[in-house]
This record gives structure tokens, C-alpha cells and sequence, in this order.
């Protein structure tokens, strides 16, 4: 039986978890990178100038502008709080591992669109918000710019696919052969 000064399992939770805001940007990000890494990849095999790139294009530019103004939510509320408690703590090598390798996605959250406006502002073309507003153009014409940025942009891509397998991969081991608490830390 529970001591009367303990706190309910569902109260004490609380410190062992992330904070509701980060939860739910945690899964909205999450959601919004993959669909727009999705379109990204897909539309790289389309032709420049299709209608069907057109439309795509479009979409995955307000997805990943909506992950920028989400980031800038995210990142003082993360700068803000401390990692939750853990119940029982992995080894070293392991909380080092995921700390690099979200803070590497962390970098990529913030390159990805800022290289992608810069891409398309630098070239002239619009950056749209699903068709409710352009965002602002703040960059003169330089076509070179953008060509360089958009390999960035390219690369940028890349490496973000390697890191969210191994992200992922990562949750599913824990999940499947630690049986541990990381996947609850985020739900
Ligand atoms: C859809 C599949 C995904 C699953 C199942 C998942 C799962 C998780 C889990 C369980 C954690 C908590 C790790 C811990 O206990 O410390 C976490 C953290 C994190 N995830 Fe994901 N994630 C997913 C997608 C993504 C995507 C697409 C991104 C995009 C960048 C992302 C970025 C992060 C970051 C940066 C953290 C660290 C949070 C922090 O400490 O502020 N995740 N994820
Ligand atoms: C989380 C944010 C973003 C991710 C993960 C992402 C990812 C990608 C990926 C994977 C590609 C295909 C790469 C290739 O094969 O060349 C791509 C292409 C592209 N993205 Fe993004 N992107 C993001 C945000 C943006 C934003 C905000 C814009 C513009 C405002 C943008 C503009 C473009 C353009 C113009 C291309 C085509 C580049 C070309 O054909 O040379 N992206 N993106």
C-alpha cells in the first residue's frame, strides 16, 4: 500500500517526462520534418518546372517554414529546462550518444529552413504559407548564392535522413531489447 505522503504515480510521472509543450511540439516537428523530407526527396525526381513540382514544392516550403516558426518556440522553452529525471539512468556512452546526436538534429532543425528560404529568396522565387500569404523576400537577386546554399540544402537533406534513422533506431532498441523507460520519456 502507498504511503499517504507519497505523490500518485501519475503526479510523480511528471519530473520523468518532458514537459507537456515539448511533447506536443516534440511530435508536431516530428511529424511536419518527415512529411516535408518526404515531398523534398520525391520532388528531386520530378522536373523542374512541372506543375505537379509546382504544387509540391509549395507545400514543402510552408511545412518547413511552419517547422521554423515552431523551432523558434521550441528552443528557449528547451534552454529553459533541464532534461527530465530518469528512473534508472543509462550508462555514460549511451546519454552521450543521444545528446550529440539531438543536438545534431537541432542543428539541422534550424539549417534546413533557413538554407531552403535562402535558396529560394536569393533566386526570386516566392516562398508561400499554403497559399494564405507569401513570407517576406529580406535578400537581393544573387542566383549564385543560391545555388551554392542549395547544395547545403542538398547535403542538409541527406544527413538528415542518417540522423533520424539512427534516432529512430535508437527509440526501437530501446523499446524492443532495453525495454526501457525512453520512448515513455516522450509520450
Ligand atoms: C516519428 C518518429 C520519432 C520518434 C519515435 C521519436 C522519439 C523520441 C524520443 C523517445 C525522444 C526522447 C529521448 C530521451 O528520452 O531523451 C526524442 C527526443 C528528440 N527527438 Fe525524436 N522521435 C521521432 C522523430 C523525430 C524527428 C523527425 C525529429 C526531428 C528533428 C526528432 C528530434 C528529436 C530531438 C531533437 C529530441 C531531443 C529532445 C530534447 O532533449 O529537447 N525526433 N525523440
Ligand atoms: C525542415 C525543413 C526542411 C527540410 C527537412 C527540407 C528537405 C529537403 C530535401 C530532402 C530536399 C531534396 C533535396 C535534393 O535532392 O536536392 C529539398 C529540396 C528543396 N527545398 Fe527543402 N527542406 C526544408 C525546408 C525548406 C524551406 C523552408 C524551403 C524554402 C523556403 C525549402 C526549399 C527547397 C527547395 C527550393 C528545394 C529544391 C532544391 C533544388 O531542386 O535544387 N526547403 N528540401
Amino acid at each position: 500500500m502507498r504511503k499517504s505522503t507519497e505523490l500518485p504515480p501519475a503526479l510523480k510521472s511528471s519530473v520523468h517526462r518532458y514537459g507537456a509543450m515539448q511533447r506536443l511540439l516534440h511530435w508536431t516537428m516530428a511529424t511536419v520534418i518527415l512529411v516535408a523530407l518526404a515531398i523534398g526527396l520525391y520532388c528531386s525526381y520530378l522536373e523542374h518546372g512541372s506543375a505537379q513540382r509546382q504544387f509540391l514544392m509549395d507545400i514543402h516550403k510552408s511545412l518547413g517554414m511552419t517547422a521554423l516558426a515552431l523551432l523558434v518556440i521550441r528552443i528557449p522553452i528547451r534552454a529553459a529546462k533541464a532534461e527530465p529525471e530518469w528512473r534508472h539512468q543509462p550508462p555514460l556512452h549511451e546519454r552521450l550518444a543521444s545528446k550529440i546526436v539531438h543536438l545534431a538534429l537541432y542543428a539541422l532543425m534550424i539549417l534546413m529552413p533557413i538554407s531552403g528560404y535562402i535558396t529560394s529568396a536569393s533566386e526570386g522565387r516566392a516562398v508561400p504559407w499554403f497559399g494564405l500569404f507569401n513570407w517576406p523576400n529580406l535578400l537581393v537577386e544573387d542566383r549564385p548564392l543560391g545555388k551554392m546554399v542549395g547544395v547545403v540544402h542538398h547535403y542538409g537533406g541527406y544527413t538528415f535522413f542518417a540522423l533520424l534513422f539512427l534516432h529512430l533506431g535508437a527509440v526501437v532498441w530501446h523499446r524492443v531489447v532495453r525495454r526501457d523507460e525512453v520512448l515513455s520519456r516522450m509520450i
